[in-house]
């Protein structure tokens, strides 16, 4: 049982927001004033506490060094022209989190303690969020392994945590994709589903291959036989064959994207016609070539929509020609009105922050 679950709150004394140049952020390099941290230990949560974001006690035999075993989530809090904060979607990421951390055996985490800390933080640090578009302030929960011991077991310690960082948008621009045909990212079975971590610090050595050769990402295919499209880097995947919208099923493999769900409301909300279901890498080149593909784009917290204007297969380069009726680029303005408070939300999405 949890012993305290009352939220502790350590303020700082003086605020940092007026060092920060907001105009030339790097994306996840600036943190706020405040952090959540919560322990568990003795099979339950302990206290959970809000204090000065700063540097924390870690000893070199923690599992989390060991054995990666840590899970993550990201979201995000924007800023409308009234000063009114919202949340997108925030119990969608409090259930995924508790649906990766089961994946990597460590304990859930409790709902309500999860909204109160991350309304009270983004309450606290409001002054760090900004105006406009592209601007919001980037969540990051994640639970970690603290148990001191090497033995390959589950730790029987844990801290769950929340930072904030502000941020600009992900990628500035369009994206050229090279498709997977020696790496994977995740297999039948495995932690592809999850926010694990390692699951993305294993994508880091392949990306880092397609970069040499001009892409900014890979678009991952299935491990058996790479001949399904499945995601593009850290993000869902979705084509435009005509005037259908295509994304993979979820499933062990692939992660069950907010984004990508809000994506598939709203086309089905703009009487787009949409398909998900497996798509091959042959049905796309044949699409790309005899000119039915329009659109690829990306799907995630960070990057919100991100349209990719090149994918390369075998040497071969594919060009995307922009649409004048982008789904993209409708599917983005429709999200960000509704982040944003710009537009109604039809489906109660947005959620507004307790600021007083
Ligand atoms: C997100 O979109 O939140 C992601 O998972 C991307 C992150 C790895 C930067």
């Amino acid at each position: 049982m949890n012993t305290d679950s009352t939220l502790h709150i350590e303020k700082v004394t003086s605020t940092r927001v007026g060092e920060v140049d907001f105009d030339n952020l790097v994306f996840g390099k600036t943190f706020t004033d405040h952090m959540f941290e919560c322990e568990y230990k003795n099979g339950a949560w302990q206290r959970p506490t809000i204090k000065p974001y700063g540097p924390m006690l870690v000893y070199p035999g923690m599992k989390v060094f060991h054995y990666g075993q840590a899970v993550f989530e990201g979201m995000k809090a924007y800023k409308d022209e009234n000063d009114d904060v919202f949340l997108f979607r925030p119990e969608q990421n409090l259930e995924r989190i508790n649906k990766s951390s089961k994946r990597m055996a460590i304990p859930e985490f409790p709902k309500e303690i999860f909204l109160e800390a991350l309304n009270e933080l983004v309450r606290l640090d409001k002054d760090w969020i900004q105006k406009g578009d592209g601007n919001s302030l980037y969540i990051r929960p994640f639970a970690i392994a603290t148990e001191v011991g090497v033995s390959a077991s589950p730790s029987k310690e844990y801290k769950f945590m929340i930072l904030l960082s502000p941020v600009q948008a992900y990628y500035k621009g369009f994206v050229k994709v090279l498709i997977a045909e020696k790496y994977s990212r995740s297999a039948d079975g495995g932690v592809g589903a999850a926010k694990a971590a390692g699951n993305y610090g294993a994508q880091f050595y392949p990306t880092s291959l397609a970069q040499e050769k001009g892409f900014q990402q890979i678009i991952w295919t299935d491990s058996n036989e790479h001949k399904y499209l499945e995601e593009a880097g850290t993000m869902n995947v979705f084509f435009r064959i005509n005037d259908t919208l295509i994304t993979a099923p979820t499933s062990d493999r692939i992660l069950d994207g907010i984004t990508r769900k809000s994506i598939l409301d709203l086309a089905k909300h703009n009487g787009v016609n949409v398909d998900v279901r497996k798509l091959t890498v042959s049905e796309l080149i044949a699409a790309a070539e005899d000119g039915s593909l329009k659109e690829i784009f990306g799907a995630g917290t960070a990057a919100v929509v991100s349209f990719i204007s090149h994918f390369g297969f075998k040497d071969k380069i594919y060009e995307l020609k922009e649409q004048s009726d982008s789904f993209a680029v409708m599917f983005k303005k429709q999200l960000n009105d509704i982040q944003y408070n710009i537009s109604e939300d039809p489906f109660g999405w947005r959620k507004k922050v307790e600021l007083f």
